[in-house]
C-alpha cells in the first residue's frame, strides 16, 4: 500500500501541445479582458465554438485521494467534451487507485499515460505545465495557497477543495491569487458545494430577501464522528505518517473545525453577505481521541463569533464518536428561523415553507457551472468567498488554541505560518497539544 516516496521519481514535464485552432482560441478567452478591441473579433467566433461545447477540455486532478477522484468524476459527469489527461501526488498509489477506478467508469476520457503521472513534492508544477485547462485541486489543505498561486500564475482555470488555507499567511495569498486571476479571467470555483445546492440556494435567497426579517443570531453546528485514520506502516518517516494522516496535524487541515465545520461557518457568513467577523472567542479541547495517533488537534470546539452588524454567530463542532449527531444551519430573525440545510422557513401564523424545486447532485453542478461559464465566458470566481470562510475557521481555531479573544485585524495579520521549514521526507516532530491561558497567539 506504501509508495516509498524516497524511491518515487518525478517523470519529466509532458505537454499536450494544443494544436486544433479553434481549441487554441477558445483558451484565449480566459484572457479576454487583458486583450485589445481588435482581437475580440476573433474571440467571438471562438466563444461561439466552444459555447456549441465542441471543445475538448483537459483536465488535470492534483490530489489523488477520495474527494480528489470524486472531483475528477464529477468534472467528467458535467460535459462530455471533458477529458481526464494528467494527475499528480506526493504518492505514486494513490495516482495508481484514482486512475484505475476512474478508467472503470469513464474509459477512454481517462487518458493519462506515464508521461502525464507525475508524484512528489513539485508534482504540482509538473501537472499545471503538462497543456491542462482545468486544475482540480485534492490535496491537503496546507498546499492549496501554494498550488493555487501557481496554477493562476499559468493562466489554468481551477476547482479548488475546501478549505483554502489553514494560517493567516495562506489567507492573504488566496486574496492575492484571487485579484490575479480576476485581472486574467480565470475561474476559481470552490469546494465549498452547499453554494451549488439548488435547496439551500433558494432557501438562502429568500431568507436574504427578509422572508425571516432582519437576521439576529446564527448557530452553526457540525457533531459528527470521528473520521478515518490510515494507520502507521513502520516504513513510514514521520513526514509520510503525517501526509498520509493529515486530519490530525493543523499545518496539513487547519484542524476540523477548518477542514470540515468551514461548510458550516461559510453558511453563517454567506447570509450575512460574506462579511468579515470583527473578533471571537473560542473554548475547545481533546478529550475522547487522546492518542497520539491522533496528532495534536482538537476534538471539540464551541466559538462564539461577533459581525459587525452586531449579530452572534454560535458555532460547534466536534468529532467524538458515541455521541448525538448533528450537522445544521439555523438562522434566527425578527420574524421567523430558517433551517438551511433542510430548506425551510418558519414564520409565525404562517404555514411552514419548504424548498420543493428541483434537485440535483451539487458536487455535479459545481463542475458544470464552472465549465457552462468558460465556455460561455461568464467566468466564476469564488475566491473572495472562500478566503473569508477559510479565516472565520482559522480566527476560530486561533481562538480556541490561546484562550483570548482575538480581533479579525489581529488574525488577518497574524505572523504565525504552519509550515513545515523543508517539504522533505524524514523527521518531523508533532506539535504539542495546544492549551488555552498558555499557547500564545503569533
Ligand atoms: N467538499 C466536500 O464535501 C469534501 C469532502 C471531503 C474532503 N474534502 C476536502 O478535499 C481535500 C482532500 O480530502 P480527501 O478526503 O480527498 O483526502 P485524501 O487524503 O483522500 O486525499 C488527499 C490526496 O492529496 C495528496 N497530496 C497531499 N499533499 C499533496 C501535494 N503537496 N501534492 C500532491 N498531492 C498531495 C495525498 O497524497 C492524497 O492522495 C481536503 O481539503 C478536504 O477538506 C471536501
Amino acid at each position: 500500500m506504501s509508495a516509498n516516496p524516497t524511491t518515487v521519481s518525478q517523470p519529466a514535464a509532458a505537454s499536450t501541445p494544443d494544436t486544433n485552432p479553434s481549441r487554441r482560441g477558445f483558451l484565449r478567452t480566459s484572457t479576454a479582458a487583458a486583450l485589445g478591441a481588435t482581437m475580440l473579433g476573433q474571440l467571438s467566433v471562438a466563444r461561439s465554438a466552444h459555447a456549441a461545447g465542441s471543445d475538448i477540455l483537459k483536465v488535470g486532478l492534483i490530489g489523488c485521494g477520495g474527494r480528489g477522484s470524486g472531483a475528477a468524476a464529477n468534472s467528467l459527469n458535467a460535459d462530455p467534451n471533458v477529458r481526464l489527461t494528467a494527475l499528480a501526488d506526493v504518492f505514486e498509489d494513490r495516482i495508481a487507485g484514482a486512475i484505475k477506478n476512474l478508467s472503470m467508469q469513464y474509459g477512454d476520457r481517462v487518458d493519462v499515460p506515464k508521461e502525464r503521472q507525475f508524484v512528489g513534492w513539485d508534482a504540482y508544477q509538473g501537472l499545471i505545465d503538462s497543456g491542462v485547462d482545468i486544475v482540480l485541486m485534492g490535496t491537503s489543505p496546507h498546499f492549496r495557497p501554494q498550488h493555487l498561486k501557481y496554477a493562476i500564475e499559468q493562466g489554468k482555470h481551477v476547482f479548488a477543495e475546501k478549505p483554502v488555507c489553514v494560517d493567516a499567511p495562506g489567507y492573504r495569498s488566496i486574496l492575492e491569487t484571487t485579484a490575479l486571476a480576476e485581472s486574467k479571467n480565470l475561474s476559481i470555483v470552490s469546494g465549498l458545494c452547499w453554494r451549488y445546492d439548488y435547496g439551500v440556494r433558494e432557501t438562502m435567497k429568500r431568507v436574504r430577501d427578509g422572508a425571516i426579517g432582519e437576521i439576529v443570531a446564527i448557530r452553526e453546528m457540525y457533531n459528527a464522528r470521528g473520521l478515518w485514520h490510515h494507520g502507521h506502516d513502520p516504513k513510514w518517516s514521520d513526514m509520510e505518517y503525517q501526509m498520509r494522516n493529515w486530519l490530525y496535524f493543523t499545518w496539513l487541515s487547519g484542524d476540523h473545525n477548518a477542514e470540515q465545520h468551514v461548510h458550516s461557518l461559510d453558511k453563517g457568513a454567506w447570509v450575512l453577505g460574506d462579511i468579515s467577523p470583527t473578533s471571537c472567542f473560542g473554548l475547545g479541547g481533546r478529550q475522547t481521541r487522546i492518542d497520539p495517533k491522533y496528532g495534536h488537534i482538537f476534538d471539540h470546539f464551541a466559538v462564539c463569533y461577533e459581525f459587525p452588524n452586531g449579530v452572534p454567530m454560535f458555532a460547534y463542532c466536534r468529532q467524538q464518536d458515541g455521541c448525538a449527531v448533528e450537522t445544521s444551519d439555523t438562522f434566527y430573525g425578527t420574524k421567523g428561523t430558517a433551517d438551511i440545510l433542510n430548506n425551510t422557513i418558519s414564520v409565525k401564523d404562517e404555514p411552514k415553507w419548504k424548498y420543493r424545486g428541483p434537485t440535483g447532485n451539487m458536487y455535479d453542478i459545481e463542475h458544470q457551472e464552472m465549465i457552462q461559464g468558460i465556455r460561455s465566458g461568464n467566468i466564476i470566481n469564488n475566491g473572495h468567498y472562500m478566503a473569508n470562510s477559510s479565516m472565520i475557521a482559522i480566527i476560530g481555531r486561533m481562538a480556541s488554541y490561546t484562550g483570548q479573544v482575538i480581533t479579525w485585524e489581529e488574525a488577518v495579520n497574524s505572523k504565525e505560518d504552519l509550515s513545515p521549514k523543508a517539504y522533505e521526507w524524514g523527521p518531523l516532530e508533532t506539535p504539542a497539544v495546544a492549551m488555552p491561558g498558555i499557547t500564545p497567539f503569533v
